[in-house]
């Protein structure tokens, strides 16, 4: 409709244009007057030169942008997001990442009791298209203060909401449609660093895409090994017996494998180390593993981790009355 509706403008607007050119050079061989002649030439030649860039514009972005819209698979990003002093910060250079990603659509899962003002805000600038869940993690599946990091899994309870939200929309939609049936899942925490590539790579995922995960297990990289295009063991520093002993950030699912296993989810009380295995182990094996990222040769996503701000000054200057102003938004 909105591709007709251009057509017909730009029809009636060469049309104009032609009337006028006509007009113009009608009025132009009645009158011999040379000073007249001029301002008239300039504005034709104007007018060719204004129609000429139109139609330079429109035959450059209408087929890129309907392309676009049409036939690229959507990627579903999950992510587990927290209240904490650099949560804005966290979501800020994601989001960024994220809007050089087309046709992507991103759930992020507070883990919170309800909605928080500043991640509702947050998403409603971010210029992105997303779905704003929230789950908390029940109090005895949390990591509570000083508790070692790898004593429970992180982001579990929420990532199943993510694929409940997923589950529940695709129902809705009859399992049909550009944007369930080609599309893509893939699990993002906040905190990591995504190259751009990554997300090309994952696009056109059968079953389950897998590729490197740098600075992660204390390694400088984990991978799947890949041998004859299959991927025969895993690159991994501790563990390598587990099902699939693979960071979250190293693998993408299709939604349509999502659906097929409409009882796959993240186990939150899953041993350290097993929650991805938990997610995979009935769903996929390790022949059916799509190697991505230059048969796993390249690393495109980084285990980053941010650390936490150091608050002591901050502390001081509350005890004095003067903290900072806390109707500023970090
Ligand atoms: C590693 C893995 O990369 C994670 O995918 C995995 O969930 C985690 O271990 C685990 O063992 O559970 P790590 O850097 O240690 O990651 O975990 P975080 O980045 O602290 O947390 C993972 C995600 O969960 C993040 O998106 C974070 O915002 C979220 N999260 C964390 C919550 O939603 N609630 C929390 O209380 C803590
Ligand atoms: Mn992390």
């Amino acid at each position: 409709m909105k591709l007709k509706l251009k057509t017909v403008f730009l029809l009636y607007f060469m049309v104009s244009l032609m009337g006028l050119v006509y007009a113009l050079m009608q009025l132009g061989q009645r009158c011999d007057c040379r000073e007249h002649d001029l301002p008239k030439d300039r504005t034709i030649s104007q007018l060719r030169g204004e129609l000429h860039k139109l139609q330079e514009q429109m035959r450059k972005s209408e087929p890129t942008k309907a392309s676009k819209k049409t036939s690229l698979p959507t990627i579903y990003v999950i992510t587990p997001t927290y209240a904490r002093l650099v949560q804005k910060a966290e979501l800020t250079r994601l989001s960024q990442t994220f809007l050089h990603v087309p046709q992507l659509h991103w759930i992020l899962v507070e883990d919170a009791p309800h909605k928080t003002p500043l991640v509702r805000d947050f998403l409603a600038a971010s210029g992105l298209t997303y779905t704003h869940l929230h789950m908390l993690t029940p109090k005895e599946r949390k990591l509570q203060e000083g508790d070692p990091t790898w004593l429970k899994p992180r982001g579990a309870e929420q990532r199943n909401e993510g694929l409940r939200w997923l589950r529940e929309m695709a129902a809705a939609a009859g399992g049909k449609g550009q944007t369930v049936e080609n599309a893509v899942v893939y699990f993002a925490d906040d905190d990591n660093t995504y190259s751009l590539q990554l997300f090309e790579e994952m696009r056109y995922t059968q079953k389950v895409s897998v590729w490197p995960v740098g600075l992660v297990g204390g390694m400088k990289f984990e991978r799947p090994v890949v041998e004859n295009g299959k991927v025969v063991r895993f690159h991994t520093g501790w563990r390598p017996s587990r099902p699939f002993p693979i960071d979250m950030a190293g693998f993408a699912v299709s939604l349509k494998l999502v659906l097929d296993n409409p009882e796959a989810r993240f186990d939150g009380d899953a041993q350290i180390g097993f929650l991805e295995s938990s997610f995979l182990q009935n769903m996929v094996t390790m022949e059916e593993l799509e190697p991505k990222a230059d048969m796993c040769n390249k690393v495109l996503v980084w285990h980053t981790r941010t650390e936490k701000p150091k608050m002591k000054r901050e502390e001081a200057l509350i005890k004095q009355g003067l903290g900072s102003d806390p109707n500023v938004e970090v």
